[in-house]
């Protein structure tokens, strides 16, 4: 892996071995190697970040290296300077990039203009930081001392609300790498578009989702009930219409219970309780929100050692 730009760019043994890793660190967490020792990697985002931004600061730290938070605003790229020199330049200073922004079009041009692995700490189309994170949240559940990759394999996730946004999108993609069964449900106009089925095919994998406007079919038979919030960040001027259009679709304690007994509740977070879900259903005991939040630390470091770790060309 040369860079971690989307959720297909790992292979799924790559995957098996990332999982390993993170829960390797994990269990070890201020004993373990420090393979970004005497590295620099510099972290430009564009959007608000609460978890991305804290959870690679305190892992690029605790790997060796010394994180570099710069505020798009603040550096000239905010002032027109064009993402091919920005990336060259950087590549000269830093050993990796880390990048929230807007189109996922940015994030693979700075990838191909410098010369250091570029992390996606979220973009318009995906989040695959937050998906792979996710995916060992839910291995902490299911394998129970077993290989952690293979405990995903036939499990159902059931995606509900916004099924157009990077969250839905990078399901899509995960679902389809670790063998997963995906209903998304929401309203017709969210659905997903063929940028996705396109991206599907681009990576070879086929079109393994469905999609449903019933909510009470996707929840069905789930092993995971997922949400995200309904506005996105760049979006908010849609705000009105998406949650009028949205609502029948938030995650009540009675839609929950629709799925398997022992399903668990997911979502990204930040949450915004009374709209995608209602605040019973995120203190849950089966809602492990604030697993997913933890181990975001310990995955992204097991993504930011394996890249550092890669030979490049
Ligand atoms: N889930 C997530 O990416 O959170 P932040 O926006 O706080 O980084
Ligand atoms: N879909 C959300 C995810 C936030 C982590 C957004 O893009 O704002």
């Amino acid at each position: 892996m040369k860079h971690f730009l989307k959720d297909t760019d790992c292979t799924a043994p790559e995957i098996a071995r990332l999982f390993d890793l993170a829960a390797r660190y994990k269990r070890t967490r201020g004993t373990h190697e420090k393979p970004l020792a005497g590295q620099s990697w510099a972290m430009i985002f564009s959007k608000s970040s609460t978890r991305t931004r804290v959870s690679f600061e305190v892992g690029i730290h605790e790997l060796g290296g010394n994180p570099i938070f710069l505020n798009r605003n603040d550096i000239q790229i905010g002032r027109g300077e064009s993402v091919e020199d920005t990336a060259k330049v950087l590549s000269r200073f830093v050993h990796g990039l880390i990048v929230r922004t807007y189109e996922q079009q940015e994030i693979e041009r700075l990838a191909a203009s410098g010369s250091i692995p570029v992390i996606n700490a979220l973009t318009d189309f995906l989040h695959p930081c937050q998906i792979y994170t996710d995916a060992f949240t839910m291995t902490e559940r299911w394998a129970k001392g077993g290989d952690l990759f293979a405990s995903l394999q036939g499990r159902k996730i059931a995606f509900l609300g916004d099924t157009a946004c990077n969250m839905a999108y990078s399901w899509i993609l995960g679902a389809a790498l670790f063998g997963m069964k995906l209903s998304l449900s929401g309203p017709k106009e969210f659905a997903p578009g063929a940028d996705i089925d396109a991206q599907l095919k681009q990576d070879g994998l086929p079109k393994n989702y469905h999609f449903t406007t019933d909510p009470a079919e996707a929840v069905k038979d789930a092993d995971v009930v997922y949400t995200d919030v309904w506005v996105s960040m760049g979006k908010e001027e849609e705000t009105k219409e998406r949650i009028r259009v949205m609502s029948p679709y938030q995650v009540t304690a009675k839609l929950f219970a629709l799925a398997k007994p022992d399903a668990l509740f997911m979502h990204c977070l930040p949450a915004h309780p009374g709209e995608e879900v209602e605040q019973a259903v995120l203190d849950n005991p089966r809602s492990i929100i604030f697993d997913q939040a933890e181990n975001r630390l310990h995955v992204q470091k097991a993504i930011l050692a394996t890249l550092a770790q890669s030979p490049r060309a």
